[in-house]
């Protein structure tokens, strides 16, 4: 199978980590509860929640916190191969900008599983975010 195929297994345990981490999420001022898991491509799952402030610029999206949770628990070399993103409403969420620019950070090949406004897409970050920066 081409490296950048979501399998129908790869496609559900994502899911279900989302939906469980999105369950954890602290969002008493947008009432929007997000989740977001990835799996690296050594096979590593991590997930993660958005964690809201009362200083609403400081709020962490479930992508990052997914991100940066990997980063903590499996080191800086990792990379991510498939990142799902669900909401506790339904409705479409793809990854914001700085998201977007995060996950290119860690996976410049990674596939976004996430509602949009006609159906689920699963895309390249490269074509969510063209261009996107790098240092090295
Ligand atoms: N949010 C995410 O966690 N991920 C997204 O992809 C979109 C937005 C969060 C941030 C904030 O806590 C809430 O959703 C409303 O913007």
């Amino acid at each position: 199978m081409a490296k950048n195929n979501v399998s129908n297994g790869q496609r559900k345990r994502l899911l279900k980590a989302a939906r469980q981490a999105m369950k954890r999420a602290y969002a008493p001022y947008s009432h929007f509860k997000v989740g977001a898991a990835l799996l690296t491509t050594t096979g590593k799952l991590f997930s993660g929640c958005n964690v809201e402030n009362a200083s609403y610029g400081l709020t962490n999206c479930a992508e990052r916190t997914a991100i940066f949770s990997a980063v903590a628990n499996a080191g800086p070399q990792l990379e991510i191969r498939f990142i799902a993103v669900v909401n506790d409403q339904g409705v479409p969420c793809s990854p914001c900008g700085a998201c977007r620019q995060v996950i290119y950070e860690f996976g410049p090949d990674a596939i976004v599983i996430f509602q949009s406004a006609r159906s689920w897409k699963e895309t390249p970050i490269s074509k969510l975010l063209p261009e996107g920066f790098r240092l090295r």
